[in-house]
């Protein structure tokens, strides 16, 4: 693929749904991250996302729509725990993993009969998505195995001129992915916790089993251990005791809400009032500005593990397993 496109970066829907049609990629806003699009339809074009992030071929996509009401143009046999959380988190960051419909390109779901697929929450790409009129397959607009984008200038930073055109619609507002919910028959199972926390996922459906995944489970083959990492080695602990182990070592910290003492060379506070919601809107940018800095270690702590705090400390588990 060309590494020399000319990346445009603007609000501009009507450009993005133009270059769409065309068969280019967009990177698209969400409230979680920013998405690399491609109509989902289109073969070649979903071909050129897995090679403009280095993505495996192994790793299937999500399928963005504009509305719940479109669920049956890309999914087919939907349970009814399925309905009753769309109908309470979309548009929202829930992904459902739901058997698929026949016009979905093997490449977009790795070959599975299954499809992931959400409604984002975000006025410009649901009204690229009306405009569209058609499904986008988006994964998260990074390189492959690296943070997740929250703003057009992260997307830019790694993206610029392999891709048509970064939508810009601002800073994320979650900053955390999707949380993906599976079907066993009606049985739901929690795939991958994310920006819509498991307290309120059975608030609406009852009890769900985590089959959150180790790299090799097939139902969900993209959940590889080493995701969301830094270049920069993190550590994570008690920052302040690790600090001790590493004497003579350029050091970062990543904490929660309190500074932790040590011969620091910079360090980020992810919420001063201990707000997760807080936290999760910070993770990714402070991750990416920890890791621009000439850092041995970031030394990180994990969040009390309720609502998104327990996303946290999934993301920071993965960046710490190099
Ligand atoms: O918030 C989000 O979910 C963002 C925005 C752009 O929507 N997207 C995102 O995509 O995080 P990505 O590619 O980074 O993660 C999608 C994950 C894959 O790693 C894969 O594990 C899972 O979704 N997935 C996709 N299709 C699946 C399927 N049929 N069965 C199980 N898991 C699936
Ligand atoms: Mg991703």
């Amino acid at each position: 693929m060309s590494q020399t496109l000319n990346t445009r970066c603007s609000e501009d829907v009507a450009e993005a749904v133009a270059l769409l049609r065309q068969g280019h990629l967009v990177a698209i806003p969400t409230e979680t991250v920013y998405g690399l699009a491609a109509n989902a339809l289109d073969e070649g074009a979903v071909a050129r996302i897995f090679a403009a992030k280095n993505r495996p071929h192994f790793d299937p996509l999500i399928v963005h729509i504009a509305a719940a009401e479109r669920l049956g143009m890309v999914a087919k046999d939907i349970p009814e725990p399925a309905l009753a959380l769309a109908r309470a988190f979309w548009p929202g960051p829930l992904t459902l993993v739901l058997p698929r419909q026949a016009n979905i390109p093997d490449l977009v779901t790795s070959g599975l009969d299954t499809v992931a697929v959400r409604v984002p929450d975000h006025p410009l790409t649901l009204r690229l998505l009306r405009e569209l009129d058609a499904p986008l397959a988006a994964p998260s607009a990074n390189p492959f195995g690296y943070i997740s984008p929250t703003t057009a200038q992260h997307v830019l930073d790694q993206l610029s001129g392999r891709i048509a055109m970064v939508l810009d619609g601002g800073p994320c507002r979650v900053g955390l992915e999707s949380s993906i919910v599976g079907f066993d028959g009606d049985k739901p199972l929690l795939y991958r916790l994310g920006g819509l926390s498991r307290e309120q996922i059975e608030a609406v459906i009852g009890p769900v089993q985590m089959a959150l995944n180790q790299s090799g489970n097939p139902r969900a083959p993209g959940q590889l251990n080493s995701h969301y990492a830094p270049r920069t080695p993190l550590l994570l602990g008690e920052p302040a005791l690790l600090a001790w182990e590493h004497p003579g070592r350029r050091l970062g910290y990543l904490a929660f809400r309190t500074p932790p003492e040590g011969p620091w060379m910079t360090g980020r506070l992810l919420s001063l009032s201990g707000d997760p919601e807080e936290a999760a809107r910070n993770l990714f940018r402070y991750l990416r500005e920890l890791d621009a800095e000439p850092l041995d270690y970031i030394l990180a702590e994990r969040l009390p593990d309720a609502g998104l705090g327990a996303a946290i400390n999934d993301r920071l588990e993965r960046a710490a397993q190099h």
